[in-house]
């Protein structure tokens, strides 16, 4: 078994019922995972889903060995014939089926590089490691998608979850950094599971890819999205049709206490980080109404409940 996207979720509501009992008990199966080894590799940056995952594997009694191939990694090279005279030191091939030796899951994090939109489409690294590694891989944020983080997410919403169908809505907001769209993509795919009332709410332009979003309902005017929200989640990114562009910087989408008031005193989640008076404002991110660190402490149990499902299955 496999976590690459969240389609890989063959029921959501049975997967965040079971994470929330995980949440209760965390150390029950401290043995299942004893002489068994995750190894996380990283491409990107990482604070939330290197440490939860960490910690997840820890409280199943795995082992953990961490790799950053940023700057601790031989270069990888991924074309199938490449001649490798130029900067790539190691091809896929060996990496990925040395790695499985030492490891019983790999788990990688490897963002979109916003520059070549099919290679992002086609997931280089995570599908690299998919066809040549010999033991299950995880997805900690590749180009398109951020299972962990949209499990995490649906796991939150559930412990806040309101007595009627919820509306919930994805906003995007300004940022300075063009940022790819793996999370808003995670989360509209977790959506779509959901009983809710959805909508998508971006400047006109800033369509996400529509074989994601498929029939889910975008709205153009932010203040009308928000009207009776029970969650807003805010997340920038680039434009995926001008690919990897910011194309717009408008400091109207910034998430205010004033926005909020719109709405049906919604609770305000983000996957962080964050930019503090640029995606959202202090008064709203500091207010009781924002559930982003139960967020961030959900991506434990997310983590240990596709680790445990792994280990489950018999590796
Ligand atoms: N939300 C998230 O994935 O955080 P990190 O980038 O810090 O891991």
């Amino acid at each position: 078994m496999n976590y690459i996207s969240v389609q890989n979720i063959d029921s959501l509501s049975e997967w965040v019922k079971q994470a929330l009992k995980i949440k209760k008990k965390p150390l029950k199966n401290k043995k299942l995972g004893k002489n068994k080894t995750l190894g996380m590799l990283f491409f990107n940056p990482s604070l939330r889903t290197r440490l939860s995952t960490q910690k997840a594997a820890l409280n199943l009694g795995m082992n953990v060995m961490v790799m950053n191939f940023t700057n601790e990694g031989w270069t990888l090279e991924f074309e199938d014939g490449a001649i490798m005279d130029q900067g790539a030191s190691e091809h896929i091939k060996e990496a990925a089926e040395v790695v499985s030796q030492y490891c019983d899951i790999i788990a990688v994090r490897a963002f979109a590089g916003l520059v070549d939109k099919d290679k992002d489409n086609a997931e280089t690294v995570l599908a690299g490691f998919l066809k040549f590694a010999t033991v299950p891989v995880v997805n900690m944020e590749g180009c398109t998608g951020h299972p962990l983080q949209a499990l995490a997410d649906a796991i939150t919403m559930q412990e806040h979850k309101t007595e009627h169908r919820p509306k919930v809505v994805l906003s995007w907001a300004p940022h300075p950094k063009a940022l790819p769209q793996a999370v808003a993509n995670s989360f509209v795919s977790m959506m779509q599971l959901q009983d809710a009332d959805f909508v998508i709410t971006h400047p006109e332009g800033y369509e996400l890819n529509p074989e994601i979003t498929k029939n889910s309902v975008i709205e153009y005017d932010q203040n009308k999205a928000f009207e009776n929200a029970d969650f807003i989640y805010t997340k920038n990114w680039s434009n995926y049709t001008d690919y990897g562009k910011i194309t717009n910087s408008d400091p109207n989408w910034t998430v205010t206490a004033e926005k909020m008031t719109l709405t049906n005193n919604a609770k305000f989640m983000h996957c962080l980080p964050v930019r503090r008076n640029v995606v959202v404002a202090d008064e709203v991110l500091d207010s009781e109404n924002s559930i982003v660190i139960e967020q961030a402490n959900n991506r434990t149990y997310a983590a240990q409940l596709v680790l445990q499902k792994i280990l489950e299955n018999g590796h």
